[in-house]
């Protein structure tokens, strides 16, 4: 996690520079030792870069749920090549429309899915593909130009540079990895019955990689923001904090797992629950050699996996919620983790009503923001909870 400590970030001294009233130096006085010179507190980050890394977390948090919609509508594939600047104009003309969807049937999702498909339905997931990369480019945008303009003002302290560096590379990054998982779903396999679609793997690396830049970007900007309270370093905050970390880390792991079951279309293969079918322990969990393999291509140990994780997360924030009623602590806080386990509850109770009704749109839409919910109150129980530097 990048490090923005609210007071430990503060931009170089320069001219703060101030000496102690002292005797003045004479012939036969030395001058005053180094370390009695004092430094006036330098001023710390200005709240607008802190504003700004939340307007981008919410910036990144709004393309994750378009990105979702247009996996479940299944227009990812409707646009088959990439170029930053081109692409940015739509077709205009019926020519051009007709241009574009012959491109499109060239590719393996149109002759094995779609050969049915009229130009108006083309049109439909072509815009829906179009939003997500052109909101791309704005969230590209509303982190690159804002960290120049305070990089050129002076107002980003030293490892707030660092920050703000790694943020943009990592934005960048993001859409060249949307790109490479576009293609794994543009390639023709011979040898598979399976239905076209993006690789799972690179689409969990995509989620995860938008969901670590949207981390990174509100610890930090509320870490630049909310007051910091002064808790007394007791053993028992000092484990509720711990918790809390474990805790954030098994939701973001939960988060990662449910990219593999999208990947897979694996919320279609077992519709009950608790039981998978009749059984708590399906036949085929382990239906695939080497056993390895299961963990991540076999759609039944998917769902499996990330059933076992979901419980989990709830289990480990209702106990959070109980060893936090022991501790005292600020308001703020105790709002913080009241609002982790209700926030937990709602996206358990939203992923059990997906698999049950088979996998509807907007459903599967919510749960997906959900998870995105369920992180960032995690994280603000975090940033709570932090630790004042002395
Ligand atoms: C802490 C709890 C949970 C978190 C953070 C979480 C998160 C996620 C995420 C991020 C996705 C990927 C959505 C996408 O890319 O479109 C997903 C998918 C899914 N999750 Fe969960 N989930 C949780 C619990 C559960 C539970 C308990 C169930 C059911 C027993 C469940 C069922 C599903 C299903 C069926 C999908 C596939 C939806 C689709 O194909 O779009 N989830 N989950």
């Amino acid at each position: 996690m990048l490090r923005a400590a609210r007071g430990g970030v503060r931009l170089s001294p320069g001219p703060g520079l101030v000496l102690r009233p002292s005797p003045r130096p004479g012939p036969g006085r030395p001058p005053p030792p180094r370390r009695l010179l004092q430094q006036a507190p330098p001023p710390v980050v200005p709240p607008a870069v802190g504003r700004w890394l939340l307007a981008c977390s919410g910036a990144v948090a709004g393309a994750v749920v378009l990105g979702g919609v247009t996996r479940l509508t299944e227009s990812g594939l409707s646009m088959v090549d990439w170029h930053l600047v081109k692409e940015m104009k739509p077709p205009r003309t019926q020519q051009e429309w007709e241009a574009e969807f012959q491109k499109y049937q060239q590719f393996p999702e149109f002759k094995i899915l779609n050969h049915d498909m009229t130009l108006t339905e083309f049109k439909f997931i072509w815009y829906m593909e179009y939003s997500h990369r052109m909101w791309g480019r704005v969230v590209g945008l509303a982190y690159i130009l804002p960290a120049a303009y305070f990089w050129r003002k002076g107002w980003l302290s030293r490892p707030m540079k660092g920050c703000v560096l790694a943020l943009c590379g990592l934005v960048c990054f993001q859409g060249l990895l949307g790109w490479y998982m576009v293609k794994s779903g543009l390639e023709e396999k011979p040898d598979s019955y399976d239905i076209p679609r993006v690789s799972q793997y690179r689409l969990a690396a995509h989620l995860g990689s938008a969901l670590v830049l949207y981390s990174a970007s509100l610890w930090t900007g509320l870490s630049l923001l909310l007051p910091q309270h002064k808790l007394p370093e007791t053993h028992q905050l000092i484990r509720l904090r711990q918790y809390a970390h474990g805790t954030t880390a098994l939701i973001f792991l939960t988060a990662l797992s449910g990219a593999f079951v999208a990947g897979l279309d694996a919320g279609l293969v077992y519709n009950s629950f608790p039981k998978m079918g009749e059984r708590w322990i399906p036949d085929d969990l382990l239906a695939f050699t080497p056993v390895l393999k299961n963990i991540f291509e076999n759609p039944t140990t998917v769902q499996f996996d990330h059933r076992i994780l979901g419980i989990t997360s709830i289990t480990a924030v209702t106990a959070l919620y109980l060893f936090s009623r022991k501790i005292p602590l600020p308001h703020r806080a105790r709002m913080a983790v009241t609002s982790l386990l209700a926030v937990a509850c709602m996206q358990v109770g939203l992923g059990i009503s997906t698999l049950l009704l088979y996998v509807p749109t907007p459903l599967a839409a919510t749960h997906q923001s959900g998870s995105l919910a369920l992180l960032s109150t995690a994280l603000w129980l975090m940033s709570e909870l932090r630790r004042v530097p002395k």
